[in-house]
């Protein structure tokens, strides 16, 4: 069996569920305030945080295996150990903020990729423990251990993003199936002020759900399906948040600019595509960028 279809396996299956469900009530708890969590998830960035901060410890671990080749380099591998030890601290709480309100396919992977995380980084506590009392030779026998498991472990995290789509952009998926041809959404008439309205857009092969805002002479348009995790947003509500009208998710509560269509607030970090609209006798017209072409 490869490793992928064990992966696979272990998100369909619920056995450590018991575990993993109240470490993700006490991770919420512990990251309570939703500035936190904003600041983690990467809402202000635009981006999610956690796969740019994972980049330290990475490269610093990586690059300190090969230091050790070299025994005149050793004291710089040393350093970047403990470069990489203290970015997984913020690289980790970001993680664990993602990893509460994911999918549960993907919460049972990313335990895994915690715990074995959390392995890693005590192997490589004890390697800079030995070097600091002169047993090299245990220091770098902790830190190749060490650095195999992160390594295992940045494979799983590559599945939970590469299929299992945590982290990725599911408006831009969904916008991906349509057609960048103008498409008529029906008379300005049609359209309820301030309140959130489904319509359907063309695509290929599939209906793509949009959501439609009248605001006075203006129609906002954005891909209907949440770039979180594709929550309906036409059932969302339109709120004041962080001093911008937002549409709010009616799932996990994140909140898009209606004018930009960015997250305001998490668990969101990904933009919400919105589409071009112009008005022709008094009908809306919207179309997806021709950027998606
Ligand atoms: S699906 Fe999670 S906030 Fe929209």
């Amino acid at each position: 069996m490869g490793f992928l279809v064990v992966l696979d396996r272990v998100a369909d299956g619920a056995a450590f569920d018991k575990v993993i469900e109240p470490a993700r009530r006490a991770v919420r708890a512990v990251l309570r305030p939703q500035a936190v969590r904003d600041v983690l998830h990467g809402t202000w960035l635009g981006h999610p945080l956690h796969p740019v901060l994972v980049q330290v410890p990475v490269g610093s671990w990586i690059s300190a295996g090969v230091l050790d080749l070299v025994p005149r380099l050793r004291p710089a591998a040393t350093f970047l150990i403990g470069t990489g030890v203290a970015a997984a601290v913020p690289a980790s709480l970001s993680g664990a903020a993602d990893w509460s309100e994911q999918e549960v396919g993907v919460r049972r992977l990313g335990a895994i990729h915690a715990v074995a995380n959390a392995a890693a980084l005590g192997l490589y506590a004890g390697s800079l423990a030995a070097r600091a009392t002169d047993r090299g030779g245990l220091g770098r026998v902790l830190s190749y251990t060490a650095l195999g498991i992160a390594t295992g472990s940045a494979a799983i995290g590559g599945h939970m993003s590469y299929a299992q789509s945590s982290g990725a952009s599911h408006a831009a998926t969904a916008a991906r199936a349509l057609s960048t041809d103008w498409m008529d959404l029906g008379p300005l008439d049609d359209f309820p002020e301030g309140r959130p309205t489904l319509r359907t857009g063309k695509a290929a092969s599939t209906a793509v759900p949009l959501v439609a805002v009248r605001r006075g002479a203006r129609v906002v348009v954005l891909v209907g399906a949440c770039s979180h995790l594709s929550g309906p947003l036409y059932e969302g509500t339109v709120e004041k948040v962080r001093g911008a009208d937002c549409l709010v998710c009616p799932w996990h509560g994140s909140a898009f600019d209606l004018e930009s269509g960015a997250a305001r607030r998490g668990p969101a970090a990904n933009p919400q595509e919105k589409l071009e609209v112009r008005m022709e006798a008094g009908r809306v017209m919207a179309r997806l960028a021709p950027r998606h072409e």
